[in-house]
């Protein structure tokens, strides 16, 4: 079946934005009164709506006309989240708030190896029920396509589980759910050897069935002090490309060290940066590696943001994404914090609007989303106001009042 829905009173297709660098509002061109063909395959055009409505009248096409102010934007992206886990860590969040430290609060059973053992606890069927639950709150919310990590299993095992659980989730959801392998997140407590010998056994062991059963196509690593160095990763990302994994790497969260492991390895994204200064800065652009910035895991561990404004400076495509996880960021509202983090560092609409969206979609590897144009997937959102500024202003508590994915409406 074909649609027509329209009258919008602004569309914002994001159509003729930059792939990267810096974006004026004078670009976003709000397309009063418009409208969007389309079916379950995707966009079939996009104009004026009355033009449209005129155009296909003798066809089978069933129109959605609207009769209140609704801005029309594509569905949003969420590049970066670990929202496959058991349990929760809100004892750490507490103890964080009273003003202890990450060293203290892993000394107490805290950290991210808690949620290992929270996620080992839990049955597969578990851990799909958790995803398909706050997968469908992110898509309430407008998030149409979100990725998400393994890396709370830590055996070759239970990162199976993991990676099982998200191809199941993907199969009750409408959203689209890109998993990623980050089994190099933290070196498990219970693994009797080396780190090496630990990632020997994930590349000899869980690579082979990632393929063999599609369970994802990229492969990401922590790299920090605590967790994985550059000489730690060589094997696992060389063998990874071999075997045509994209590769991503959460970098410079609190200390610099990751943006050049992303730029050597020609990662699709380097995540976090929080303590990336202007060399790894130039590092990234020189690379062509874009960045992805986490607002929500500032905002969760109380600490700085990334310099957004400086890397787009720099030529790069910014990209913001949620980190939805139980220890870091709890929060999951990614509106939320790019609205936040727009203030923060002063970003335009435009450059945000591109960082959830079109941008976003860019370092999964897809480039049928993200912008409303003839051939794109029919994933577009409706917040209920007649001016676009309206929907940062709010700080996310402006909500779409319909999503669609793939031509079907969610709410
Ligand atoms: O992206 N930095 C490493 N990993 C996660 C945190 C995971 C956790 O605390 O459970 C992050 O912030
Ligand atoms: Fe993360």
């Amino acid at each position: 079946m074909t649609y027509l829905i329209g009258p919008l009173t602004q569309l914002l297709t994001l159509e003729d934005l930059p792939a990267k660098g810096p974006i004026a509002d004078d670009l976003l061109k709000p397309f009063p009164n418009g409208g969007i063909l389309f079916d379950e395959h995707g966009i079939l055009e996009t104009g004026d709506f009355e033009k449209l409505k005129a155009e296909v009248n003798d066809r089978q096409v069933r129109t959605i006309e609207l009769n209140e102010d609704f801005v029309c934007l594509p569905g949003l992206v969420d590049s970066h989240t670990h929202i496959c886990f058991g349990g929760s860590r809100a004892r750490d969040y507490a103890m964080r708030t009273a003003g202890k430290s990450y060293l203290e609060i892993a000394a107490e059973g805290g950290g991210i190896l808690d949620t290992v053992g929270q996620t080992r606890k839990a049955s597969l069927e578990e851990l799909v029920d958790g995803i398909t639950t706050r997968i469908s709150r992110h898509l309430s919310e407008g998030v149409t396509t979100c990725e998400v990590k393994s890396g709370y299993g830590l055996s070759v095992d239970e990162e199976l589980k993991m990676l099982r659980a998200i191809q199941q989730a993907n199969t009750r959801t409408p959203a689209d759910l890109i998993a990623t392998c980050l089994a190099a997140h933290t070196v498990p407590s219970d693994f009797a050897g080396t780190k090496q010998e630990y990632l020997s056994k994930i590349i000899e062991k869980l690579f082979p069935v990632i393929v063999e059963e599609k369970l994802a196509s990229r492969i990401d690593a922590f790299i920090e002090q605590g967790a994985f160095q550059a000489e730690d990763v060589v094997d696992y990302f060389t063998k990874a490309q071999e075997l045509g994994f994209d590769i991503t790497v959460h970098a410079d969260q609190f200390t610099a060290t990751g943006s050049n492991v992303a730029a050597r390895y020609d990662a699709m994204s380097a995540d976090h940066l929080e303590a990336s200064t202007d060399k790894e800065i130039a590092c990234l652009a020189a690379a062509n590696v874009a960045p992805v910035v986490l607002p929500g895991a500032s905002l969760g561990l109380g600490c700085n943001y990334a310099p957004a404004r400086k890397l787009l400076n720099a030529g790069l495509p910014l990209v913001i994404a949620s980190d939805w996880n139980p220890g870091s960021a709890p929060m999951g509202d990614l509106l939320c914090q790019a609205a936040i983090l727009g203030a923060a560092e002063k970003l335009s609409a435009a450059e945000i609007f591109a960082a959830i969206t079109y941008r976003a979609a860019r370092v999964l590897g897809l480039n049928d989303r993200g912008q409303l144009a003839k051939g794109q997937k029919a994933d577009f959102i409706l917040f209920p106001t007649s001016d676009y500024r309206e929907i940062l202003y709010h700080q996310g508590k402006l909500k779409p009042a319909h999503v669609y994915k793939n031509g079907q409406k969610i709410n």
